[in-house]
Order: structure tokens, then sequence, then C-alpha cells
């Protein structure tokens, strides 16, 4: 059989793939080699670029999009996160940097000069400029949390986060708790719907998280180094789950209209029907659409597909429909 990856690359993926799963990255600066930097950002770093593909998709659709004209990308390992947002908003001059390991600052700073030759790139200040874009990024996991604490302290000068982490159920409910730390002098803005207390934090919703699914470029599956990667790692590529939160300095009017749905997770089948985990201002509750009531709403929520956010119909606390939610509603 062809090997794609050499034993080099593949001991120092296993390497980092072992340290993720066991939580230990926060131990000490772990990045050795620049090699190691290009070999995280082509493989594990991509992954969680596509994650980024898939929150900013929804903010997007959810038409959001950040005021501040600075990026701050905090923990930047390879800088994949800082170097996402920079694609997909043109307003930005400058991008800071910050890491614990120098050798990541430098590898993310020329990543980032090269492919975006107009925009500053500098190092993290411990003041921000007040139009502050703060980047996070699958760093929680690696603060113990006097650090966590630090860095809520820092998150409080942005005008604006963008934080992906892992659809782990511990990071989900670490950033569960930034989300409850940040509110009031932050509005939430995503994946939330609404500015109450997350609804997961209630006893009966102890077992969930919030989570939600990326979809990696189709393209991948037929890329024999992909799944060479995908075989070697023990990862099942089509799964991408993660966890996220996006806050901004309140605004005239709240960044979502009243009344809208996000659904935590995938909706689970049973026979002729969903079981749809759904937050929303009242909570989060199960929710179940049945497939005769909304056959074409049933095979969209199944396939993971349709908006972000939904503005339930309900009869007898089932779901009959859903009315699509227009871009623009929620805009000033
Ligand atoms: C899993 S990597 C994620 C890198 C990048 N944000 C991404 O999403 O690909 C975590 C990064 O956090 C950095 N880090 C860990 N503890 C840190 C600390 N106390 N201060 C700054 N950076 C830290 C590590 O050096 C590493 O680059």
């Amino acid at each position: 059989m062809i090997k794609y990856w050499n034993h080099p690359e593949l001991t120092a993926l296993r390497r980092m793939r072992e340290r993720f799963l066991a939580g230990t990255g926060g131990a000490q600066d772990y990045w050795r080699l620049p090699e190691d930097l290009a070999l995280y950002d082509s493989t594990f770093g991509e992954r969680i670029g596509w994650k980024w593909d898939g929150v900013l998709r929804e903010l997007t659709a959810r038409d959001w999009q950040p005021r501040s004209r600075h990026v701050l990308d905090w923990g930047c390992g390879s800088g994949i996160a800082g170097r996402r947002v920079l694609a997909q908003w043109p307003q930005f001059e400058s991008l800071a940097l910050h890491d614990r390991s120098a050798l990541a600052m430098r590898f993310a700073a020329e990543k980032a000069r090269t492919d975006f030759p107009n925009v500053r790139i500098t190092h993290a200040a411990a003041t921000l400029p007040p139009d502050t874009l703060l980047v996070l990024s699958h760093v929680i996991s690696e603060l113990p949390s006097r650090e966590l604490a630090q860095l809520l302290d820092l998150a409080r000068q942005a005008r604006e986060i963008i934080w992906v982490e892992a659809g782990t159920h511990v990071d989900s409910r670490r950033l569960i708790a930034m989300r409850e730390a940040l509110l009031g002098e932050f509005a939430a803005v995503a994946p939330c719907t609404h500015q109450h207390a997350c609804g997961l934090l209630t006893g009966k919703n102890a077992p969930h998280w919030c989570h939600h699914f990326a979809a990696p470029p189709s393209q991948i599956f037929q890329d024999a180094r992909w799944m060479d990667f995908g075989r070697e790692m023990g990862i099942d590529l089509r799964s991408l789950p993660y966890s996220f939160l996006v806050l901004e300095r309140p605004r005239a009017t709240s960044p979502t209209p009243d009344g809208l749905s996000h659904i935590i997770g995938e909706p689970r089948e049973g026979k002729g029907h969903l079981k749809v985990l759904s937050c929303h201002a009242q909570g989060v509750a199960e929710l179940v659409l049945q497939k005769r009531d909304a056959p074409e709403l049933y095979r969209a929520l199944r396939k993971g597909e349709g908006p972000p956010v939904h503005r339930w119909l309900l009869a007898d606390g089932k779901i009959t429909g859903s009315a699509e939610f227009a871009p623009g509603e929620g805009a000033e």
C-alpha cells in the first residue's frame, strides 16, 4: 500500500494527537520545530480551519459581521484562525499574534504576511486597541483556571470575540462558563439566539453540551493523502464537532430577533420522527418533528441542512414547520 506520510511525520502527528486527547497541552510549550507547525497547519490545523469555515458561514447567514479593524489571534499556534478571519472580512488593518511559543508566533506571522501582504502583522500588546476582534481557537483545554481568568480580563477589552473550541462536553462546558462570565458586558451573537443564562446550565440538561458539526470539503474524500491521514490517526474525517461562542459589545438592538431557536448537536432519528435538542430564550428542550408533519424540513434537518436558526411552528409541543430566518431580519 502506498504511504503518503513518512515515519518522522507520523511520529510527530501521533505525538500531537495524543497530547490533544490526553488534554496535557497546558503542561509546557510543545512546539519544537517549524516543521511540526507546518505539519500541524496542513492537518489538524486545516481541520480546525473547516470548523472556522462553518462558524463564519453561520455568521454570514445570520447577517453578522465584526466592526473592528484589528484582530488578535491569542494562542495562535500556526495561525489558522486569524487567517480564516482575515480571508472572510476585508476591513482588517492589523493582525496581532500571541502564543506562549515564540516559534509558533514566527510561523503564524510568516504565513499571514505571505497571504495578506496589506495587513500589518504585529505582536499582541498588553492593552488592546478598542476596536479589536479577539479570536480564540482550541486553547481552553490548555489553560489552567488562573490563566483562563487572565484571558477573561483581556477579553473584556475586546469589542468582539469569536471563540471556537473542540466539540467535547468538557470544552463546551468551559466555553459556556466564559459566556456566563462575559454576558452583560457583551451580547451573545451566536450560537445563542438570546441573552438569558445558558439553558444547558439546568440540572436536567447536565448530560448535554453545546456543539455543532462542520462539513469538511468533499474533495478530501477523494484525496489519498487525507484518507491515509485519517487511517493513520484513527480519525473519522467525516465527523468534525465543535463548540463556539461569538460575543459583541451590546448594540442598540439585540443581535438576533426574538423567537428564534438554534439546534444543538444533530437531531436523533427514530421511527418516522426526529428528536431535536432546541435552544431558545425559554431554555433548552427536546422537540419532536414527525416526518409526516413537515417532510421537507425533516429531510433537511436529517442531512444537517437548512438555516442555522429556526422559527419553529409548533402544535401540541411538536415541530410542524420552520419559518425561515431571512438574512437582514436582525440588522440595526
Ligand atoms: C491546540 S493549539 C491551537 C492553536 C491554534 N489556535 C489553532 O486553533 O490551531 C493551542 C495553542 O495555545 C498555546 N498556548 C497554550 N497555553 C498558552 C498560554 N498560557 N499562553 C499563550 N498561549 C498558550 C499553545 O502554544 C498552542 O499554540
